[in-house]
């Protein structure tokens, strides 16, 4: 069984790597979790999950000829995790086209997909992840400009029949909600409102997922909160992976 979540934004920097490792982790205690890092051309999962050191990565897998899925997945912190490089040569010549068959293959082996995806819908590559995965989380910071940002997720989403599991808050400061509006605007409900929190940035200095780092803070515990508001569905792994490796993905809007 499995099913695959695109955790995605509009804007880049609201938290959807911090959530991809946090909800990931939350998940991995009841799941089988494989977390992946979609966003090839501005990949930063590694500097979160201590991997920045990583031997090889998914755009090793990506190029004709390359390593095999097995060889840049990571067992870390319960989860399988596969971080993607940074370098910018490598990324030019990786084939974006083989990363649904890198997906497919690893949602036959898997109970939960977390597909880290890029920001911006801005080219067919980061497209992918919201276009294929059963339903996708998006990550917002709690302010009026970023739930329009999201609702352009939402639609771009929901127009290529992936469900909206819900809207996750990040770096809410006090007195911040916009829960109430985003419940009128947004099909899925608030999974959390994560609080900002240093605990958060610590993480990321010390190359830890949240709940690794500070299992005891409120932000933890918010995601685990989410984590269990996501009602994780059991899909067929086969069909799913079937999905990923025959679809024609659109060009961006
Ligand atoms: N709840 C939080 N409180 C405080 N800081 C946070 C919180 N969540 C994330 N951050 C910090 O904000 C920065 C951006 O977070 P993250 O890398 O998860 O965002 P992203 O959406 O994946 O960014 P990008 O679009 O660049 O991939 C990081 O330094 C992270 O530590
Ligand atoms: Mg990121």
């Amino acid at each position: 069984m499995v099913e695959a979540f695109a955790v995605a934004s509009g804007k880049g920097g609201t938290g959807k790597t911090t959530s991809t490792l946090a909800l990931g982790m939350a998940l991995a205690d009841s799941h089988d979790v494989t977390v992946v890092d979609a966003d090839t051309g501005m990949a930063n999962l590694l500097f979160h999950a201590g991997l920045s050191d990583a031997d090889a990565t998914l755009h090793d897998v990506l190029v004709e000829g390359g390593d095999s899925v097995e060889a840049a997945t990571y067992e870390r912190f319960g989860m399988s995790v596969v971080p993607c490089g940074t370098s910018l040569a490598a990324f030019e010549r990786a084939d974006p086209d083989r990363l649904r068959d890198v997906i497919a293959e690893l949602a036959t082996d898997t109970d939960v997909l977390l597909l880290d995806s890029p920001a911006t819908l801005g080219s067919k590559a980061a497209v992918l992840p919201v276009v294929l995965a059963d339903r996708a989380v998006v990550v917002l910071q709690p302010t009026v400009p970023a739930l329009s940002d999201g609702l352009k997720v939402q639609e771009y989403a929901l127009s290529y029949g992936t469900d909206v599991a819900g809207v996750l808050f990040n770096k809410v400061h006090e007195g911040e909600s916009v829960a109430e509006q985003a419940d009128r605007y947004f099909e899925g409900p608030t999974l959390a409102e994560i609080p900002d929190a240093d605990a958060a940035r610590a993480a990321r200095a010390a190359g830890e997922p949240l709940l690794a780092h500070a299992p005891e803070s409120t932000a933890a515990a918010a995601f685990r909160r989410a984590a269990d508001a996501l009602d994780v569905r059991a899909g067929d792994g086969e069909a799913v992976a079937d999905r990923f490796r025959s679809a024609v993905i659109p060009d961006p809007p």
